[in-house]
């Protein structure tokens, strides 16, 4: 079979049909109106990738509440959203009815903006610090994922992501750093028992059982005591509890996981890797396929990083780029079972229509991203986020911000 004809099969996941192996990856772009609802510019990014033809759309980390977030203009998910995301949603199924999509739900916790918003913490970590959390406020959180699951399926989304990556507030709990003595800190017991508490809590708060519920997780989060790690101080990494972690919240009903590495803080690198390594998309491979070797066949691993491989011509060394194209490699993993689907994050912002070109026979007017990184400046600047090589008010919006802020000298949160 060609690559063709493998990207573009369908697959089940839980009770649904996803028309190809194309994931959207959630894209935070900080262009949510006062209120967190979607712009203009929310609305012309989903549409095109709707049209673009992605089989999931994993919609950007929204938050499930404003008094802890990350970006001033994040999208929100509580009560007063819910007719704007139906909106939104009605919208998107008018532009292509088949594409399925996922909400990422989270909480930014320690990654909370101290300037306009509360940064919270489990345990205060060197550099970030924030409140600490109390169990009732913890378990109030947990409600508010429960409500946001709420929301989400009310709206006619086709299930949520629990976010448990990149450092956000599911891998502050479940972290071994999180050595506090608490109802979910200290053993790996307790650790797990928030992720696991809070996935039964969901799934009976939405009470549906082909809503699909899965988790985009950072297998190992680059640094002492992440998760992933062997210990609270630990520089080791360790996947005795990542692993542990897919199988019961995949008992628990989980259909889905979605690959990824790193934090947004302390290892951007493993996340998504600059321009000068992208070799490192051969570590996400690698992670992907140990998921995908411990979980039941049917449930679907995601595959994440899949940017550097670009068209044929890329940057990795010591193979034919024939070999090593998106397109290639991703089909090639699918093949191998290493994983089910490829998801795409930096290169749906260079070329939302990635997939529609292949079905169509345009591959030669793709797209490809360049790992420039100048869409994450502008995230960390507060900036709505697009792709500043490929589209023009992107572009002038960073040369406006590098005016006003200077050019950014350290790419984190
Ligand atoms: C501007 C920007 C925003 C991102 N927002 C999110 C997000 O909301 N949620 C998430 O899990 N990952 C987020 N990521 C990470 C991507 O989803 C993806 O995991 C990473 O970019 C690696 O994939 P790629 O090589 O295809 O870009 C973001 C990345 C960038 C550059
Ligand atoms: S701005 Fe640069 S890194 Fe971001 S999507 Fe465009 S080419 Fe890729």
């Amino acid at each position: 079979m060609g690559y063709k004809e493998t990207l573009l099969s369908p697959i089940k996941i839980g009770n649904k049909e996803c028309v190809n192996r194309f994931f959207a990856q959630p894209m935070e772009c900080v262009d949510s109106d006062e209120e967190g609802n979607p712009s203009d510019l929310t609305y012309q990014r989903y549409e095109n990738l709707y049209k673009g033809g992605f089989g999931l759309v994993d919609l950007e980390a929204i938050t499930v509440t404003n008094e802890s977030r990350a970006r001033k203009t994040q999208l929100e998910i509580m009560p007063r959203n819910e007719k704007a995301l139906e909106r939104f949603i009605r919208k998107l199924k008018e532009v292509n009815p088949h594409t399925l999509i996922v909400f990422q739900l989270t909480h930014s916790g320690e990654i909370s903006e101290p300037d306009f918003s509360r940064r919270v913490c489990v345990k205060p970590m060197y550099g970030l610090g924030g409140d600490l959390l109390s169990e009732e406020e913890v378990e109030h959180i947990m409600d508010q994922f429960v409500l946001a699951s709420k929301i989400a399926q009310a709206v006619g989304a086709d299930g949520i992501d629990m976010k448990l990556c990149h450092g956000y507030l599911g891998s502050q709990i479940i972290r071994p750093f999180n050595d506090r003595d608490w109802k979910y800190g200290g053993s790996w017991e307790r650790r797990s028992a928030f992720a696991y508490d809070l996935m039964e809590r969901i799934q009976k708060g939405v009470n549906d059982k082909d809503f699909l519920i899965g988790s985009k997780m950072s297998m190992w989060e680059g640094h002492p005591g992440g998760f992933g790690s062997a210990g609270p101080e630990s520089p080791l990494m360790d996947m005795t509890e990542p692993l542990d972690l897919i199988k019961g919240l995949e008992e628990r009903g989980a259909s889905y996981f979605i690959e990824s590495l790193g934090n947004v803080h302390s290892a951007m690198n493993y996340m998504e890797a600059l321009k000068d390594a992208p070799e490192l998309s051969y570590l996400h491979i690698y992670f992907a396929n140990m998921m995908k070797k411990v979980l039941k066949p049917e449930t679907v691993v995601i595959g994440s990083h899949f940017s550097p491989f670009r068209g044929k011509k890329n940057k990795l060394l010591s193979v034919d780029p024939e070999k090593s194209s998106l397109f290639a490699m991703g089909a090639h993993c699918i093949e191998e079972g290493m994983m089910d689907m490829v998801g795409l994050g930096r290169q749906s912002f260079a070329d939302p229509f990635t997939p529609a070109k292949l079905a169509e026979g345009r591959e030669d007017e793709i797209h490809y991203c360049t790992q420039c990184m100048n869409c994450e400046e502008l995230m960390i600047r507060q900036q709505p986020v697009g792709c500043v090589a490929y589209n023009r008010p992107y572009a002038q919006r960073l040369v406006e911000t590098r005016k006003k802020y200077g050019k950014l000298t350290e790419l984190h949160t």
